[in-house]
């Protein structure tokens, strides 16, 4: 077993949680992994109301945690006042000020996860009373900042007394060995869990993922501009390329405001170290032993401690 603070925070087997994703991550995903021994967490997502919050909350058979977005509580604060209510065993608040709303969080008594794209990001939220940080990189599918996940854990590890998550790229336990060995307390996982049998979402964009490499994504608005929706212009999203990408990215100033299809898919670099759907327990059990075996092993690069 790999313990860290998050495992013995939340009592946790594996220090792996499963990052919210809007439209993908809902109860049946977040109880797969949550009986596997992590983390499971539910999304309060762009499009998103408190009712929804409280109808996931009510079909939790197990522990979860909830995952909001910083823009849609300064639309809507009745979600955060829902996502409280649920008492779920953390809450997380990524993707814009995280500060104003922290101190509800803290009131409440329920641990916070800050998700931070800078160190700066990092210090404001450990001040406004984070309990984690997580350092998502411009690698992570979905909406993410510009600095990928290994300099930006360079920056955010030696900057923050709390314990940091590292999120975005990670696939593997090689990815969950690596953050680990940098000082990580865990790793923070979409878009391997997208590609699971619990995630929502049809059949077709999980084999999409399947099928990517880890050069097929793009950071982009053009879903945003297209679906109308508030994003700050900071956080782009990752998503797969695709016709709808090859048209309009960079030619944003030109883009219809109405007609869009819908279709995209949000995944992260990663993407092109996954090749199968499974269940999303047996993701769990397999990340965790291949990071242990790693890190028990001598590294496949033949690095080697000599006295
Ligand atoms: C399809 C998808 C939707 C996402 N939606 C959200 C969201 O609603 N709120 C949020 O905080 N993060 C969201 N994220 C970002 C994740 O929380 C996390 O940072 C990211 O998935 C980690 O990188 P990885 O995809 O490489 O594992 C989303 C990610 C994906 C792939």
């Amino acid at each position: 077993m790999l313990a860290t603070p998050l495992t013995e925070r939340f009592g946790l087997r594996h220090p792996i949680v499963q990052a919210p994703m809007g439209g993908v991550a809902g109860p049946e995903l977040a109880t797969a992994v949550s009986a596997a021994g992590a983390l499971g967490m539910l999304t309060a997502g762009p499009n998103d109301e408190p009712g929804k919050v409280e109808r996931d909350a009510a079909r939790m058979t197990e522990r979860f945690a909830i995952g909001t977005l910083a823009w849609r509580l300064d639309e809507e604060p009745e979600i955060l006042d829902a996502a409280i209510a649920a008492q779920p065993i953390a809450i997380a608040i990524s993707a814009g000020q995280i500060v104003p709303h922290a101190a509800r969080v803290v009131e409440a008594g329920i641990p916070l996860f800050a998700q931070v794209s800078t160190a700066d990001g990092a210090r404001c939220a450990v001040a406004a009373g984070a309990d984690f940080v997580v350092a998502q990189g411009t690698d992570a599918g979905g909406h993410t900042g510009a600095v990928p996940t290994l300099p930006l854990l360079e920056a955010v590890l030696p900057a923050v007394d709390v314990p940091v998550l590292a999120a975005g790229g990670i696939a593997s336990g090689r990815g969950l060995a690596g953050v680990l060995a940098m000082g990580c307390a865990g790793a923070w996982i979409g878009t391997r869990f997208f590609a699971s049998r619990e995630a929502l979402g049809d059949d077709a964009r999980k084999q999409r993922i399947v099928e990517a490499r880890e050069n097929d994504t793009v950071h982009t608005r053009v879903f945003d501009i297209a679906q109308g929706l508030a994003w700050p212009a900071e956080f782009p999203g990752r998503a797969l390329r695709d016709d709808f990408t090859a048209r309009w990215h960079g030619h944003e100033d030109e883009l219809p405001a109405e007609g869009y299809a819908g279709g995209h898919v949000y995944a992260g670099a990663a993407a092109g170290a996954i090749d199968d759907v499974p269940p999303a327990g047996e993701l769990v059990e397999r990340i965790a032993a291949e990071a242990e075996a790693c890190l028990r092993a001598t590294p496949a690069s033949g690095a080697q401690t000599r006295p």
